[in-house]
């Protein structure tokens, strides 16, 4: 028995489940799908199901005369009610996917009542009551696409950090202070009335731990109180925060463009079906190879000015201004050097001016805007201390930070990617409450 067939039969004879991804290998033969009807088109003596199990989509044939049985079943089949299909795999190029199913036998799991059909249909509908159904809108092919291309951003973001060097590590979500300004800090009732914050960043944590690993770098949810009802904003967002000792701001820099380069190849490579569900226009993240452009933030504000934007130097770059600065680019740009005043406190200043910090945010092509932002660190205590003070933070709560500027302090640089911001310029979504299971939005907790 050849490897094809024993993957397709067991000793018994019994078929053996494969998934819609893999039906190419299998052509001709018959096969076994666990999944739920997606749709149903009937038409007279047959009937043409179209079946989904999470991996894809794959149209089936069922005719009365072949198959008496199974077409008795299938037959006002509800949208949604979970079944077993067996049948006959063959090319059929106008399919979508290339291949459909001559359905032999199904066996019906649970039959969706037709008292409460399932709420989401085949055509438009608006996206209140898609986000209110997110728990049965992740069932269509679409928003299936984008979870799956999710999933291969964050494994080839995490094989390049790995083959980097840098070791995984894990912030706390509970934190005793802010990390990126006051004015986002979601507040929790901790245990005996003490106060404490849901992280916004594991950043301060991650550096802490680089002096005791080295190179490391945090993967999680991290929390922003945002009031900002842009398609941007999430109010739990996860981030993936690289932090290395010894590291300083060109090499800092450049380990962005890898791990976005990495991630933006990976799923070209391997999630190309479901860019292809997307309608994803692939050619546009084909460029997306080191090196990235670079500019500086003034010369930045001069773009801007050039392009009729009033923007001068010490305003912060808002959509609008990141959209023409990155517009002129075919892959993301990194702003660097920007105006101390307007980024964070833990910031390094530039030697020679140091009125600017040695910080940068790396921008998405087509509008998606700022995707990581990061910069080389203070390592000095006494400048940050003077820091501390000017942002008006607590000092008490951060003696533990200052600690690593007091036992062998090294210059070291990090910088934190945006996941969602990432993965939806790669799959090409509206917004980003699309990339992410169970969107946390400033109105939406539910479900
Ligand atoms: O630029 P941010 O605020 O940087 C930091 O938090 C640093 N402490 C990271 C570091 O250096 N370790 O956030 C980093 C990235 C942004 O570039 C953006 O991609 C994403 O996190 N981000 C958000 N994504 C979705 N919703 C929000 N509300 C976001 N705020 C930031
Ligand atoms: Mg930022």
């Amino acid at each position: 028995m050849g490897l094809r067939e024993m993957n397709v039969a067991n000793e018994t004879g019994q078929m053996t489940a494969i998934t819609i991804e893999q039906v190419g290998r299998y052509d001709g033969q018959e096969v076994t799908l666990k999944g739920w009807l997606y749709n149903l088109r009937e038409s007279g003596k047959l009937l043409f199901p179209i079946f989904r199990d999470g991996t894809g989509i794959i149209q089936g044939v069922c005719a009365l005369k072949e198959n008496p049985e199974a077409f008795e079943s299938l037959k006002g089949l509800t949208q949604e009610s979970s079944v077993i299909v067996t049948g006959k795999i063959r090319a059929e190029k106008r399919a979508p996917g290339g291949y459909e199913i001559g359905v032999s036998k199904i066996e019906i799991i649970q039959r969706v009542p037709e008292s409460t059909p399932f709420p989401i249909q085949l055509k438009e509908h608006g996206v209140d009551f898609l986000l209110d159904q997110r728990h049965l809108w992740i069932r269509t092919p679409r928003q299936a696409a984008i979870l799956r291309i999710r999933a291969e951003a964050i494994r080839a973001a995490r094989e390049f950090m790995d083959g980097q060097g840098y070791t995984l590590t894990d912030a706390p979500m509970f934190t005793p202070a802010a990390c990126e300004g006051t004015s986002t800090l979601f507040e929790v009732n901790y245990i005996d009335d003490q106060k404490a914050y849901l992280t916004q960043s594991g950043q301060l944590y991650a550096e802490a731990i680089a002096m005791a690993l080295g190179k490391v770098y945090t993967f999680g949810p991290t929390f922003r109180a945002e009031k900002s009802k842009t398609r941007r904003h999430l109010t739990e967002f996860w981030m993936l925060e690289p932090e290395a000792a010894y590291v300083e701001f060109e090499e800092i820099m450049g380990l962005g463009e890898g791990l976005v380069s990495a991630i933006v190849q990976g799923v070209l490579k391997n999630k190309s079906r479901e860019l292809e569900t997307l309608k994803r226009d692939t050619t546009k993240l084909e460029n997306v190879k080191p090196p990235f452009p670079r500019i500086s933030y003034e010369d930045a504000v001069a773009v801007l000015n050039k392009n009729g934007n009033p923007a001068k130097f010490g305003d912060d770059f808002g959509g609008d201004e990141e959209t023409i600065i990155s517009s002129s680019f075919d892959r993301p740009v990194l702003i660097h050097h920007y105006p101390a005043a307007i980024k964070a406190f833990y910031m390094q200043p530039d030697a020679q001016r140091p009125e600017l910090a040695l910080a940068f945010d790396m921008i998405a092509p087509e509008g998606y805007g700022e995707i990581i932002g990061g910069s080389q660190r203070i390592h000095d205590y006494d400048v940050l201390v003077g820091r501390l003070r000017e942002h008006r933070l607590p000092e008490e709560a951060f003696q533990w930070y200052l600690d690593l500027r007091r036992y062998g302090s090294v210059p070291h640089s990090g910088f934190g990617l945006g996941l969602e911001r990432t993965v939806a310029w790669i799959c090409g979504t509206e917004h980003i409450r699309e990339v992410i299971p169970f969107p946390r939005m400033i109105y939406r907790v539910y479900p």
